[in-house]
C-alpha cells in the first residue's frame, strides 16, 4: 500500500486496519462494500497471505467478492455461512446512536442482509461521515424496476406526512441509464436533508409496494471505528459506551503503519 495517500484515504485506511484487530482465526466475516471496505479487504488479504490467518468472507457485492478473491480470502455465500461472527463495512453517515445511512455505493440490500445475520457489525469510517442527525446524505432506497415511477410517487406522497425536511427524490443514474444493483433493481435517492425519526421512516418506507429495502441501518451497528488523516483512530462502542483511541504512525520507508495504541 503506497505511503502517498491523501488524508481521506489515510483516514479510511487506519480505520480499516484497526478493524482487523477484531478478526480472529476461524471467523466467518461479512465484507462490506465501498472504498473504506475495500481497504479492509486488502488489509485482511495481507493477514491471510503473510500471517496465515484463516477466515471465510461473505461479500456484500460482486465488486467486493472479486477483490476478496484477488487478495486471497476464501469467499463463501451467506447461505453457506448461515450466520456470521462479524461484519465490517463502511457507511455514508452515522449518528450518536450508531444508526446509519448506507447505500451510497448501491449495495445496501446485501449489506443489510449480511450485517443483520452477524453477531456484531463494525462500521469503519472517516470523521466526515459523522452526523448529529441523519439525512444530509440522500437516503438510498432500492426499488424493483417494475413500476418504479409509481413507487417513486408513493414514496414522495408518504414523505409529506413524515418528520423530514426535504421530500424530493431522484432515480440514481449510471451515465445515461438507470443504475442497476447487483440484485437487478434501481435506487431512488431521497433528498431529506434532516431525518427526525429514522426508525419510523425506515418502517414506513419498507411498507410501500415496490420498495425492496432502504439504507437506514437502525440498531444494527455495534461499533464505529473512526479514522483521521493523521493516523488517529477512535473506537465508539454501543455496549461499552467508551471511546478507545490509538494512533498509527505512517512509516517513511515502509509500506504500512506502526500501531502506537495509547
Ligand atoms: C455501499 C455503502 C458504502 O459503505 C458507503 O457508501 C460508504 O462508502 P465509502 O467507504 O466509499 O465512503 O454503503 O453501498
Amino acid at each position: 500500500m503506497p505511503n502517498d495517500l491523501s488524508p481521506i484515504d489515510k483516514a479510511k485506511f487506519v480505520a480499516a486496519k484497526k478493524a482487523t484487530d477484531y478478526v480472529k482465526a476461524g471467523m466467518k466475516v461479512g465484507l462490506g462494500s465501498g472504498s473504506t471496505a475495500a481497504w479492509l479487504v486488502q488489509c485482511l488479504g495481507e493477514l491471510v497471505r503473510d500471517k496465515g490467518l484463516r477466515i471465510q468472507g461473505v461479500p456484500t457485492s460482486m465488486r467486493t467478492a472479486q477483490l476478496a478473491r484477488e487478495v486471497g480470502i476464501e469467499v463463501i455465500s451467506l447461505d453457506e455461512a448461515k450466520w456470521l461472527d462479524l461484519t465490517i463495512d463502511g457507511a455514508d453517515e452515522y449518528d450518536g446512536n450508531l444508526n446509519l445511512i448506507k447505500g451510497g455505493g448501491g449495495a445496501l440490500l446485501q449489506e443489510k442482509i449480511v450485517a443483520t445475520a452477524s453477531d456484531q457489525m463494525i462500521v469503519i469510517a472517516d470523521i466526515s461521515k459523522q452526523a448529529e442527525t441523519l439525512g444530509a446524505f440522500p437516503l438510498p432506497v432500492e426499488v424493483i424496476p417494475f413500476g418504479w415511477k409509481t413507487t417513486q410517487t408513493l414514496i414522495e406522497e408518504t414523505l409529506i406526512g413524515l418528520d423530514v425536511l426535504g421530500q424530493t427524490t431522484s432515480l440514481r443514474m449510471n451515465g445515461d441509464a438507470p443504475f442497476v444493483t447487483d440484485e437487478g433493481n434501481h435506487i431512488l435517492d431521497l433528498h431529506l436533508n434532516r431525518i427526525g425519526n429514522a426508525r419510523q421512516l425506515s418502517l414506513v418506507m419498507n411498507q410501500i409496494p415496490g420498495v425492496v429495502e432502504n439504507g437506514l441501518f437502525i440498531d444494527i451497528c455495534d461499533t464505529v471505528i473512526i479514522g483521521y488523516g493523521d493516523g488517529k483512530v477512535e473506537v465508539r462502542d454501543m455496549n461499552q459506551g467508551a471511546a478507545e483511541e490509538a494512533k498509527f504512525d505512517f512509516l517513511d520507508d515502509g509500506n504500512l503503519f506502526i500501531d502506537n495504541a495509547d
